[in-house]
């Protein structure tokens, strides 16, 4: 299973392939909101992947609208909740202020 790294906090943990950054994020104990539940719809969930992007999945049409409304957007921004885990390690900045 690939490897999650989180920053700041600096844990890692294993994720399978196909489960979403958040799912992982939340059961690393990461305290990372989710209003929507996981339907690209809150924004809460954003992350900045800084490592492994070309790994997980493609940013959908609805991901990349609701991002267009978050404030500090950027070219490494993601939905925690539409990104899934491909096969190589990810390294995720989560930037939730909870
Ligand atoms: S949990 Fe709401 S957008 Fe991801």
């Amino acid at each position: 299973m690939p490897l999650l790294t989180i920053q700041p906090s600096g844990k890692t943990i294993e994720a399978a392939e196909g489960t979403s950054l958040l799912d992982a994020l939340l059961a690393a104990g990461e305290k990372i909101v989710s209003k929507c539940g996981g339907n690209a719809k809150c924004g809460q969930c954003h992350v900045f992947v800084q490592e492994g992007r070309k790994t997980i999945s493609k940013m959908t049409r609805v991901e990349n609208e609701m991002l267009d409304t978050i404030i500090g957007v950027g070219s490494k921004s993601r939905l925690a909740c539409q990104a899934m885990f491909g096969t190589e390690p990810v390294t995720v900045e989560v930037l939730s202020f909870v």
